[in-house]
């Protein structure tokens, strides 16, 4: 049975029905693959999956990424299949859940590291009562909108991507311990600011409130007023697509075009659970500081602590 794909929003979002992920004919893969670069954001709704079974259908689109042990996230992988992780407020041994608050800004996923993935993907396990939504926003948008003045003074700037620059909930409550052991496993990252998609030909702006700390070869202070005007930019309402999730839910999006927000819209004490998988790209970035790139590099091949 072919796939009907239903625009979900102006900017960006299909809902795709007819499709079981759990045997997908290459033709139905194809069609999928086609919506999503079409769309950037798919929802596939009423999915019943294992967790491997969900990990298979990610893995589709490209190798999955493994998280480093160094990340302390070591619990909310499944032994299973260690590019699948869990992300909840649920609390593990009455610690609160390290993934509580993921994703509580505009980002597109880990553009920190020179190797970012290209896609993520989300399985919807539990719901609070209402909220718990997730915001994407159109990053062709972002840029085709712009003036062809600053398009042409973007396209040839980079920007760093910092993972420590966030300072959000989750990173203020990393110990010294911890925030060394980040800075020197996930050192800044130069990314381009307009990124040019494999697939597509488009370009994207690839800047983000979360990470983004200032352009390669200036200052934070020289950066942020556009910086700023581009964070507001880029995240528009008619960029926009606003998704209410159902229990089974599968959401894939775009990181190359697509920036997401996880809205803390919902009460904390009731348990919102998500397996997410993420699949690799080509590599775009490179460390900003040459001697921590090889001091990481080199940690890299050290057996996994
Ligand atoms: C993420 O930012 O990867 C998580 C998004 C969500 O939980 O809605």
């Amino acid at each position: 049975m072919p796939i009907e794909v239903h625009r979900l929003a102006h900017g960006l979002g299909a809902e795709v029905l007819g499709a079981d992920l759990s045997r997908l004919e290459p033709a139905t893969l194809e069609a999928i693959h086609a919506a999503w670069m079409q769309h950037l954001v798919l929802v596939f709704p009423g999915q019943q999956l294992t967790n491997l079974e969900f990990a298979a259908f990610s893995e589709r689109f490209g190798a999955l990424e493994v998280l480093g042990s160094y990340q302390g996230l070591d619990e909310y992988v499944d032994p299973a299949c260690r590019g699948l992780m869990t992300v909840t407020n649920r609390e593990i041994a009455n610690e609160p859940s390290r993934t509580r608050a993921v994703g509580r800004k505009w980002h597109a996923d880990r553009s920190f590291v020179p190797q970012a993935p290209i896609g993520t993907f989300l399985y919807c396990r539990e719901l609070p009562d209402v909220g718990g939504d997730t915001m994407f926003a159109n990053q062709y948008l972002a840029y085709e909108t712009l003036s062809e003045g600053l398009r042409a003074a973007l396209d040839p700037l980079w920007a760093v991507h910092d993972v420590l620059g966030r300072h959000d909930s989750l990173v203020k409550a990393l110990s010294p311990e911890q925030v060394a052991i980040k800075r020197r496993m996930d050192p800044p990252t130069a990314q381009p600011v307009v990124r040019v998609h494999e697939v597509t030909g488009r370009r994207a702006l690839y800047v983000s409130e979360a990470v983004t700390t200032r352009f390669v070869d200036m200052t934070e202070d020289e950066s942020r007023p556009l910086l700023r005007f581009l964070f507001q930019h880029s995240v528009q309402p008619t960029f926009t697509y606003r998704h209410r999730w159902h229990v089974d839910d599968v959401v894939m999006w775009d990181n190359r075009c697509a920036m997401h927000l996880a809205l803390a819209d919902f009460d904390p004490r009731q348990i919102r659970t998500m397996l997410r998988t993420s699949v690799v790209g080509p590599v775009t970035g490179h460390f900003v500081d040459a001697a921590a790139g090889a001091a990481r590099e080199a940690a890299n091949e050290l057996p996994a602590a």
